[in-house]
């Protein structure tokens, strides 16, 4: 069964269950700068699992675009994927556990005919924020799956959370057989010997964490995710993605165009440019901040494999012509992108090439030097050279430095990256004093004063409220939260007092460095997780708040003077913008 039909058919079958189609949301998340790429169907949904009234009404599925990046440096291999479709079914305080998995086991087994002993399930085994979930395994049951397939798991397996705080709770997950032997006598669902493939998770969304505490949901959710390419794959007896109608004409012309075939490289060359495909087309472009770096990420390392393929890079536009006619029928808003996704990856394929030119010269008199001495480690200043004097990307010469044989010592490079910021910023602080030093001092209080009217908006609020973009100039600052309506007259003068009552106080404002993984759970707010390395900064003003943040800041909130809201005004749906000063 093609991928299509998979996604025609699971649309169909759930809107004969009630279910009402949405469209996919954009891999780009709307207004919500606080993830790089949408990451699974559910995330477009937030504000309506948590209770606000969706207009297509209780039941809903859609196919998701959706790009993951953690295992951005697996591809290569016979499963990663960065860019994937989800397949997914809501129930918005509608039906639970019971029919969930009906349904669930019904569109397995009769829709795609998968053989009922084909199929494992898992289930939560239960600890002291939620118990173990027997309902879902008696569901299982009398729906067909027996006893002996039914396994219970912890919350490393079976419990579903976006990130760090958000709606969640236990999951049933769905495995896929695919009859090759036990690797040992203990092999099961969750052993990735390859015999067990995931193919959905139905999460049973009832509560929401929050500074790693759980508490209730106003209703019960259900939230499924099924992986398109996964599934089309094992439907068609295949043993990797690359092998459905999806990639194979790409990755059979890669093959006919190269002169050093690789299998690993024809598969980053395909997995990357169809990914880059689809962020370009929804308005992405190349830079070297957030999303726009992962998409540079994609390009260059694209790039660096059809050369290592030798493949003539003025295929390039081919290529991306004969994707966009593989894959048209499913995205039809690649074809009227055609030419802008061929100008974005060329230009950017010119620059990078250019670059590249330059630092692999560099890095293949490294490689010679270091193997006539008889190391095979690539260290951090070398690494950090090539790039600071030849701009040669630390992740390329790591993928040439593990081609080579070599290990390449990436967090000393990662270390004095930060280094040489911390520098140049001290740098930038320097010049700025010498004449307009009173300005500094400015910008530094506004820094301060957004961190106190981020907490002060927690608190009148509500705890819901975050950090959507903050802009500081010398005259004033700008904030934008999430907030669904215009503050009334009271909540702006408590925010307002609620500020200057902190700056009355004098707090101290500290700083500290921690392990990204212990802020976050300390609770330190923060609004771009992946964007942080992991050793990072959290500035703490008294009891007040606590923020992940580069700095500077003020000592003490008494060199603030008095706050004071001037605007308060729509800034994009469901997000306001305040803009204060400090007289
Ligand atoms: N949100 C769930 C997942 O991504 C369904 O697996």
């Amino acid at each position: 069964m093609k991928a299509i039909d998979i996604r025609n058919k699971y649309l169909k079958f759930f809107e004969n269950h009630g279910h009402k189609v949405i469209p996919s949301s954009p891999l780009i998340p709307e207004n919500d700068p606080s993830v790089l790429f949408t990451t699974a169907g559910m995330q477009p949904l937030v504000p309506y699992l948590l209770g606000e009234k969706h207009p297509e009404g209780k039941r809903l599925t859609d196919y998701q675009k959706c790009l993951r990046t953690n295992d951005i440096d697996e591809v290569g291999d016979n499963r990663h994927l960065t860019y994937f479709e989800m397949l997914g079914n809501w129930s918005l305080g509608d039906y639970f556990k019971e029919e969930s998995i009906q349904m669930s086991y019904e569109f397995l087994t009769k829709e795609l005919g998968i053989p009922s002993e084909r199929i494992s399930v898992t289930c939560f085994a239960g600890d002291e924020d939620c118990p173990r979930d027997e309902i879902t395994a008696s569901c299982w049951e009398k729906a067909g799956i027996p006893k002996e397939r039914i396994y219970f798991y912890g919350k490393e397996d079976n419990w579903w959370i976006a990130g760090e705080e958000g709606p969640c709770g236990p999951d049933t997950e769905m495995f896929y057989d695919t009859g090759k032997p036990k690797c040992s006598e203990n092999c099961e669902p969750s052993c990735d010997c390859g015999k067990y493939v995931e193919i959905w998770n139905n999460v049973f969304m009832e509560y929401y964490k929050k500074d790693g505490k759980y508490t209730k949901l106003e209703q019960r959710n259900v939230d499924t995710g099924l992986g398109l390419e996964r599934m089309a794959m094992l439907l068609q007896g295949k043993q990797t993605p690359f092998d459905t109608e999806l990639f194979s004409p790409v990755m059979e012309k890669l093959q006919s165009l190269a002169k050093n075939d690789d299998i690993a490289s024809r598969r980053i060359v395909a997995e990357h440019l169809r990914a880059s495909m689809m962020i370009i087309c929804d308005g992405g472009r190349p830079s070297n901040l957030d999303r726009g770096y992962i998409l540079r990420r994609l390009i260059r390392r694209m790039t660096r494999h059809l050369n290592k393929l030798q493949i003539d890079l003025n295929e390039l536009p081919n290529l991306i012509d004969l994707n966009i006619d593989t894959l048209h029928e499913m995205y039809p808003e690649l074809e009227s992108h055609r030419q802008e996704i061929k100008d974005v990856i060329v230009t950017e394929k010119d620059k990078f090439m250019k670059t590249l030119n330059n630092g692999e010269r560099e890095f293949n008199k490294v490689i010679n030097k270091l193997k006539n001495q008889g190391i095979n480690k690539i260290d951090g200043k070398t690494i950090f050279n090539l790039y600071e004097t030849y701009g040669f990307p630390p992740e390329v010469t790591k993928d040439l430095a593990t081609e080579n044989g070599f290990e390449a010592d990436l967090s000393k490079f990662d270390e004095l990256f930060k280094e040489h910021q911390e520098k140049s910023r001290m740098g930038s602080d320097q010049k700025f004093k010498g004449g307009l030093a009173e300005q500094n001092e400015k910008t530094i209080a506004y820094h301060t004063a957004t961190h106190l009217l981020n907490a002060a908006l927690k608190k009148v609020i509500g705890e819901n409220s975050h950090q959507r973009g903050s802009n500081i100039t010398t005259e004033r600052m700008r904030f934008d939260f999430n907030c669904d309506h215009k503050l009334t007259p009271e909540e702006k003068q408590k925010v307002e007092d609620l500020v200057n009552e902190w700056i009355k106080e004098d707090l101290p404002v500290t700083v500290e460095t921690m392990k990204k993984e212990d802020a976050l759970k300390s609770g330190a707010e923060c609004m771009f997780i992946e964007k942080y390395p992991d050793e990072v900064t959290v500035y703490t003003i008294g009891d007040v708040s606590k923020e992940l943040c580069g700095g500077p800041h003020v000592k003490h909130t008494g060199e603030l003077g008095h706050f004071k809201i001037v605007k308060e005004e729509a800034s994009s749906q469901g997000v306001r913008r305040i803009k204060a000063i400090l007289e």
